[in-house]
């Protein structure tokens, strides 16, 4: 069964262009709905242009209208692709492990509230660190906090500024979403990526079966 998919932006959309680019003909999952709380996201363009449904919500601490539109949508999976508000908790809990987030870096690190955009690589460079990377995770009641589902590492090089730094960490974060948007539809849930390296972007962990005694 195909798993349906909305996809919540703010802003430019490219990870969600990203999405709709590896959600071809005959993809296990489909983009049933695009959410954002701007009316004027340049991303929404990418939702109009292929006739799926658009809604912008004026209130995004609306819980109502977010769950309205999901189960309109009849919606399996919501994906947040730089959608930079805090989802509704009754939201998370009517969706619980059924919502993820991409984040450009490596969390637990540069995570967390006003995390977001130059900020991160501003301060990733700031720190002296020698890498960073993206993050798709569960999302729960705070901001960047829910469970790790993979991670793609991505080296910061000499005399990188936050601008390029942000454009290599993009480019990861294209490849690796859409790598754990299908391996959610191949499991019916989301899963964590085997991050071994020959099976980095493909692989489902297996999720041993819960013992019914226990
Ligand atoms: C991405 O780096 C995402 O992780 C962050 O904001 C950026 C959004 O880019 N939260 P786009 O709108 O998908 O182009």
């Amino acid at each position: 069964m195909t798993m349906r998919i909305a996809v919540a932006i703010s802003g430019r959309g490219s990870n969600l262009e990203a999405l709709l680019r590896a959600l071809g003909p005959g993809a296990p999952a489909e983009i049933v709905l695009v959410l954002s709380d701007r009316a004027d996201a340049a991303g929404l363009a990418h939702a109009r242009a292929r006739n799926i449904p658009v809604r912008v919500l004026p209130h995004p601490d609306d819980a109502g209208a977010w769950l309205g539109s999901l189960r309109e949508h009849r919606v399996d999976l919501l994906v947040l692709a730089g959608y930079l508000k805090l989802v509704p908790a009754s939201v998370v809990s009517a969706f619980r492990g059924r919502i993820i987030n991409t984040h450009p870096s490596l969390l637990p690190a540069f995570g967390g509230k006003g995390m977001y955009g130059r900020r991160v690589h501003e301060a990733v460079l700031a720190s002296g660190m020698a890498e960073t990377g993206v993050t798709i995770h569960l999302v729960d009641e705070v901001y960047d906090r829910g469970a790790v589902l993979a991670q793609s590492r991505v080296s910061v090089l000499e005399g990188d500024t936050p601008e390029r730094l942000a454009q290599r960490v993009l480019e990861a974060e294209h490849r690796l979403l859409p790598a754990a948007v299908l391996a959610a539809a191949a499991a019916g849930r989301p899963v964590a990526l085997d991050q071994s390296p020959v099976a980095s972007r493909q692989s489902v962990e297996q999720t041993p079966t819960p013992d019914p005694h226990l």
